[in-house]
């Protein structure tokens, strides 16, 4: 049976850390309040001439490295990001062009932190329909560019980054078993950036209204958050006859400690099955699933044939799931 599987994964951050410390200097916050209410400690930052392309370029050279693939035998590189390089061209061009991957189609997909998880569906249909062989998904984020640094409500949450995955045609039964995806957009206005788009173009009073930065009505977009994660993984676990038991491995979205443990509870998970990796980083939405799945599998957290569930929700509102056999 032709399956597509992930044979390389790679991750990139930025060095420059911002501590909660450093944040009470900014907003009327506490490391405290920060830390019970969301389970973030520091994130990272990027600097002056980094940009989403920088951290997506280098997480997709590390995961090209481990899959032994060279960037001329890609068929397709589809990219995840809210906060590309340039509103067009795609920022999957400007990386197929630092990387010189000639041969490969590129395009960009907007689903916010779902968006590895979107990317990893269209790159399994692309492979399993024989459109592509050798696909590079990639969730890249500069998020702290649009984050309003003085709302306090939102500007603790998000960190920047990169995660990458190689996927391959193969032949067998590990490899990405499932995914499904879904979309409400009757709560577009949970969470969204108002400006710089056709409704509020880049124009002078634009900018005055701060609609530049990414507004969330966090506590709305936390319950949805909740529910819709918990059905995305029993609808993949229903699909594939499994139960929650046989969860060997579980990567969720890094957005609050406090839906992960609520996610990893209803699920009936033991702690040391439930990648976290939010206190460094934060919430890097679409970078957030592959630089969690890049580092588990680097350090051997994940093992070969482990039933690995991805589960993902955003803004859109979009979520969705990925069961995977390693
Ligand atoms: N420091 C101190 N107090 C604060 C802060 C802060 N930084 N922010 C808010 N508060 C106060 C509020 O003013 C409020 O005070 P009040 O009760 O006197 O009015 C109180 O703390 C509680 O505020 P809530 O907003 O209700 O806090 P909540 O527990 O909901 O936590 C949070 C907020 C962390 C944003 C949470 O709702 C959350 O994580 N939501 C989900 C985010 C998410 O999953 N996003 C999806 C993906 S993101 C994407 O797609 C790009």
């Amino acid at each position: 049976m032709v399956r597509a599987r992930i044979t390389g994964t790679g991750s990139a951050v930025p060095e420059k850390l911002l501590t909660n410390y450093d944040l009470e200097r900014l907003v009327d916050t506490t490391d405290e309040w920060i830390t019970t209410r969301t389970g973030i400690k520091e994130r990272r930052i990027a600097a002056d001439g980094e940009y989403t392309s920088t951290f997506a370029t280098k997480a997709a050279e590390r995961a090209l490295e481990m899959a032994g693939v060279s960037p001329n035998e890609l068929d397709l590189i589809i990219l995840a990001t809210i906060t590309p390089d340039f509103p067009f061209p795609a920022t999957a061009c400007l990386v197929q062009n630092n990387l010189k991957a000639q041969k490969a189609a590129a395009y960009d997909i907007a689903a916010a932190c779902s968006g590895f998880i979107y990317g990893l569906s269209q790159a399994d249909n692309a492979i399993r329909c024989g459109s592509a062989r050798k696909v590079l998904v990639i969730g890249a984020e500069v998020l702290t560019r649009i984050v309003d640094w003085t709302d306090r409500n939102t500007c603790l949450l998000f960190g920047d980054g990169a995660g990458a995955a190689v996927v391959e045609t193969v032949e067998g039964n590990r490899g990405i078993l499932s995914t499904h995806l879904h979309s409400d957009g009757s709560h577009w206005e949970l969470l969204y950036q108002p400006g710089c788009g056709s409704r509020n173009p880049a124009v002078q009073k634009t900018l005055d209204d701060r609609q530049v930065f990414l507004k969330m009505q966090g506590n709305e977009v936390f319950k949805l958050a909740v529910r819709a994660m918990e059905d995305a993984a029993l609808e993949a676990l229903t699909a594939n006859g499994l139960n929650p038991s046989e969860i060997d491995f579980f990567i969720p979205h890094q957005a609050n400690r406090r839906i992960i443990d609520a996610i990893g509870k209803r699920l009936g998970l033991s702690d040391d099955k439930v990648y976290v990796n939010l206190d460094r980083y934060g919430n890097t939405s679409a970078a957030s699933i592959p630089i969690a799945l890049d580092e588990a599998n680097r350090t051997g957290r994940i093992k070969e044939e482990d039933v690995v569930l991805l589960d993902a929700f955003g803004g859109g509102l979009t979520w969705g799931s990925a069961l995977v056999r390693w």
